[in-house]
């Protein structure tokens, strides 16, 4: 038996409509029917354009959204069935690092009374000085001075802050962490850090990974399996290798075109498929194959009314497509949308509305940026920088990298989850809880802000602030990641 494996996963969230009566008048199908095992000590990665239900997936597996249908088992165990007391204590083995790592963490707590909240919340260490001892052995594995305990959140840099969500995971020796987006917020120079030192924890502490991302190249450097998510649903997923080797289903087949190969003689050879049609919305998802409004092989028979399931087509290679052999063959021919040359003038490899384009435009960062980390023992070297830098100026200047992505992110969402009552506020708020429920219990003894804390540049406060404003009247949420997780 693997060591975690989602069965027939959905996360339906209801559509509320009427103004003194909540009326549900229909669902997002945020996760609809996900099944994946990931194995111990492995690294499984979860690619798919945003607001596929990436998130939502790794959410549900911690139980911080309920789950509309199916099983999650960890080691033999039923998440979804256990009540709320005995689901806490589980999460100690199960932790989630955060797709916003400034967001994630509590402004007004420093990190020492962050990292020993879960700590306490699971009863791990005698006193406080036993935790505080083995939070400096995470934060120097993390490669963070010690001197970081005192210090809050928009003291450090992204890539930090990252740094920071990890450990708050590591105390807690979980078996399994979900990272999501782990290095999306991040500079180009700092992701492959933070890659690095993923796959170092996890070889030395042999840590089994679910770590979701855009980016095609992050999740293959990484990942020993991959699953690619669209509208709620796994439809392809594959060892790495195979995957990249040959990818089977349409979807797949368009977003790795889009991505640009090192090799100048492959890459003037390489040809796009251009996909028609933008992302329907998960409220209104379309009937039988969920890809077959924009699929370039789409069927006149079968692919508008059945439904695909992923079934097993040879080498542990799953693909939900009806016509996945006859694809691969050859046999049959595109029926819509368009194949050219990669490289033709006036091919924009990332134009904004194109679905493909936003994953390749990271892929290529991430890919140049892996080299030089990899040579210049990344850990060290970031600390050393890092510790150097003023922490001002570095401040300013990554507070805004960091946040402007996820600014934009949160804006899309709307639109996705069109006719849904606010789903991206729903998000928000849910989130902001979170942040909330950490200020409550973070507010006795460590929860002050010292003095010296507020000389911070003021665009790095300001940022901070709607989120704070937020927390304070945000709807409960279900469970909050930074302590009970
Ligand atoms: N609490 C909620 N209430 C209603 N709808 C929600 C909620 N949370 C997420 N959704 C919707 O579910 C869908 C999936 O969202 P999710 O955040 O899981 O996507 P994602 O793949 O992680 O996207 P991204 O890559 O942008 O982070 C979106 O349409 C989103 O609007
Ligand atoms: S089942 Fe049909 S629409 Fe769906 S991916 Fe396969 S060919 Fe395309
Ligand atoms: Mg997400």
């Amino acid at each position: 038996m693997s060591l975690l494996e989602l069965d027939g996963v959905k996360v339906h969230f209801p559509i509320k409509k009427g103004l003194l009566f909540d009326r549900t008048v229909g669902h997002v199908y945020a996760v609809d029917g996900v099944s994946l095992k990931v194995e111990a000590g492995e690294t499984y990665g979860l690619v798919g354009e945003s607001g596929c239900g990436k998130t939502t997936l790794g959410r549900s597996v911690l139980r911080l959204v309920d789950i509309t249908e199916g099983s999650v088992v960890l080691d033999g165990t039923d998440l979804a069935k256990l009540p709320g007391e005995e689901m806490r204590r589980f999460r100690r083995r199960l932790q989630m690092v955060f797709q916003d790592p400034l967001g994630s963490l509590n402004p007004r707590q420093n990190i020492e009374s962050i990292l020993s909240e879960g700590m306490i919340a699971h009863g791990i260490g005698k006193d406080q000085e036993e935790r505080r001892e083995k939070i400096k052995a995470i934060l120097d594995k993390v490669g963070l001075p010690s001197n970081a305990l005192a210090r809050y959140p928009h003291e450090f840099s992204g890539g930090q802050r990252q740094r920071i969500g990890i450990a708050r995971a590591l105390v807690l020796e979980p078996d399994v962490i979900i990272c999501d987006e782990p290095v999306s917020a991040l500079d180009v120079s700092v992701q492959a850090q933070v890659i690095n030192l993923l796959e170092e924890l996890q070889e030395e502490l042999g840590l089994t990974y679910v770590v979701i991302a855009h980016d095609l190249a992050v999740v293959r450097h990484i990942s020993d399996t991959i699953g690619v998510m669209y509208l709620g649903s796994l439809v392809e997923e594959a060892p790495s290798d195979a995957l990249y080797a040959e990818p089977k289903h349409p979807y797949t087949k368009a977003l790795m075109s889009a991505v640009p190969v090192p090799d100048p003689e492959v890459e003037d050879k390489r040809e796009r498929i251009l996909l028609t049609g933008d992302l329907p919305s998960p409220a209104n998802p379309p009937t039988g194959c969920r890809f077959h409004t924009r699929c370039p092989w789409a069927q006149a028979e079968r692919c508008a009314t059945e439904r695909p399931q992923l079934r097993d087509v040879g080498g542990g290679h799953r693909v939900a497509c009806h016509y996945a052999e006859d694809i691969a063959s050859g046999k049959l021919t595109l029926t819509k949308g368009e194949v050219v040359s990669a490289t033709r003038e006036g091919v924009d490899d990332n134009p904004e509305t194109d679905t493909p384009a936003k994953i390749p435009a990271q892929a290529e960062k991430i890919s140049k940026a892996e080299k030089p980390a990899k040579t210049e023992k990344p850990a060290e070297a970031e600390k050393s920088a890092q510790a150097e830098k003023p922490v001002k100026a570095e401040k300013a200047e990554k507070a805004e990298k960091a946040e402007k992505p996820v600014k934009a992110e949160k804006a899309e969402k709307p639109a996705k989850a069109e006719g849904a009552e606010k789903p991206a506020e729903a998000e928000k708020a849910a989130e902001a809880a979170e942040g909330e429920k950490s200020v409550e219990a973070g507010k006795p003894a460590q929860a002050e802000k010292p003095a010296e804390a507020d000389d911070a540049p003021a665009e790095a406060e300001a940022s901070d602030a709607p989120a704070e404003a937020e927390a304070s009247d945000a709807p409960e949420a279900s469970e909050e990641p930074g302590k009970a997780v």
